[in-house]
């Protein structure tokens, strides 16, 4: 699918986001493995938490779907029965990586398999603790998929340091401890997202953090919980640069998630000047949520490297379009994570950025962008990737000279269903 943006004058409106990705797909796998039926709400409209629970359905647990409201009937930690088929992941790294922390722990066979962005992901980085803690994996060249997973019912409990600041990693490894007999520890150099450790607390895990330290401990009985998904702020981020950018915006975004391990977006557009509001902020299901106010503001720019680039590393694609018209220009280093997701993204922003007219320097691990520069419109291509088909999308907002087209926009449906619509009804 093509989709056509025309410049944009401004952003005014208010919105309310998908449920966020991240914490849907924990919510869905914690509650196939709980005991009794879970209702989730604002449950995401994205693909990717939807392959979780078509995995989940594979395991043999009841999903009841109504539009956001998702129902799942879990049956215990032991409740999964031997899957007919193949695991289906599609395009998401966030369900091979996390589920295969509870096939660990199955006393049988799984073989997962996704997209052809999926078997160029690497899975080495699960494969190495779940053998540790006494699975056997099979994957191709030791690391991308399909992989088979052969789970053991003796799961060991492992004190962990993780080689690369990942959640994704932390989670697969948190999840199976669910099954150990003693603690499982995880340590990580750098704070991530911590979704994990507040779900698994509130579907009644034995779970203590403490800084970048988790330790669970084994044979807690999980309980089916009523929880509401709140909005989700990676996807607020295309809407926040968009506003940031455009002259005399003025935006609301409701119910947005707000957990301290993924404001550092906020922390950052604020730093650099833009005007950003919490306007209300409360607590629900263990995460924060509040509504946010965005209006056009002058953005410096600044350096991005070390614990903030894996802090907002969803976010840099669409940073990287509002460094360039900034006023000093972005610098991002320390984020050769960037070149392992669905894309190759440091390449991918390149590409477009190139397309667009707008000069980029990239090294192995980052890019630095000059800023003051203006966007022409362009073709560019998605590459197959949601977060690429957004970033630029906005950034065809401010293609001064006419209608940009970005191929394959489809991709946004990964983790933005309705995306195209809600920017069409806040452009000015
Ligand atoms: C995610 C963690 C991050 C992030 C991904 C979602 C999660 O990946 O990029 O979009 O939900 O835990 P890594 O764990 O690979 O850093």
């Amino acid at each position: 699918m093509q989709v056509k943006i025309q410049p944009a004058s401004t952003i005014s409106g208010a919105i309310r986001l998908p449920g966020d990705k991240s914490i849907s797909h924990r919510f869905a796998i914690l509650a196939s493995i709980a005991e009794g039926t879970s209702t989730l709400r604002n449950f995401s409209t994205g693909a990717d938490p939807h392959s979780t629970l078509n995995c989940v359905e594979t395991l043999g647990i009841g999903v009841d779907r109504d539009g956001t409201e998702i129902k799942v009937h879990g049956k215990g930690l032991r409740g999964y029965s031997v899957p007919e088929k193949t695991l289906d992941v599609g395009n998401s790294g966030s369900t091979i990586r996390m589920l295969s922390g509870i096939l660990a722990a199955q006393p049988f066979l799984s073989r997962l398999e996704g997209d052809s962005s999926i078997a160029r992901r690497p899975m080495k980085r699960i494969i190495t603790p779940l053998e540790l803690m006494g699975a056997k994996i099979t994957a191709v060249d030791g690391t991308y998929p399909p992989i088979e997973i052969q789970g053991t019912v003796d799961i060991r409990a492992i004190d962990y340091t993780l080689p690369v600041a990942s959640a994704q990693v932390k989670s697969c490894v948190l999840f199976a401890g669910l099954y150990a007999n003693g603690t499982t520890i995880t340590r990580e150099s750098h704070k991530t997202r911590d979704h994990s450790e507040l779900a698994l607390k509130e579907f009644g895990a034995d779970i203590q953090t403490r800084g970048t330290t988790a330790s669970i401990t084994g044979g807690a009985t999980l309980t089916g919980r009523e929880l509401l998904v709140p909005g989700d702020l990676s996807g607020a981020a295309f809407f926040l640069v968009a506003a940031i950018l455009a002259k005399e915006s003025n935006l609301i975004l409701y119910d947005v998630g707000l957990n301290p391990s993924r404001t550092a977006l906020i922390d950052f557009l604020v730093g650099g000047g833009a005007r950003i509001k919490v306007l209300d902020m409360r607590s629900s299901g263990g995460e924060l949520i509040g509504d946010l106010q965005v209006q056009a503001s002058r953005f410096q720019g600044g350096v991005m490297d070390k614990g903030l680039t894996a802090a907002l590393i969803d976010e840099i694609p669409v940073l990287a379009v509002l460094g360039a018209m900034s006023e000093e220009g972005l610098t991002v280093r320390d984020a050769g994570e960037l070149r392992v997701k669905e894309t190759d993204r440091i390449a991918t922003v390149a590409e477009n950025m190139r397309r667009m007219g707008i000069e980029i320097d990239t090294s192995h691990d980052g890019f630095r962008i000059p800023g003051k520069q203006q966007f022409r419109a362009a073709e560019v291509d998605s590459f197959g990737d949601h977060r690429i088909a957004m970033a630029f999308a906005v950034a065809g907002l401010f293609g001064h000279d006419g209608e940009t087209t970005v191929n394959e926009a489809e991709a946004a449906s990964v983790s933005y269903a309705e995306f195209y619509d809600t920017l069409a009804r806040i452009r000015g």
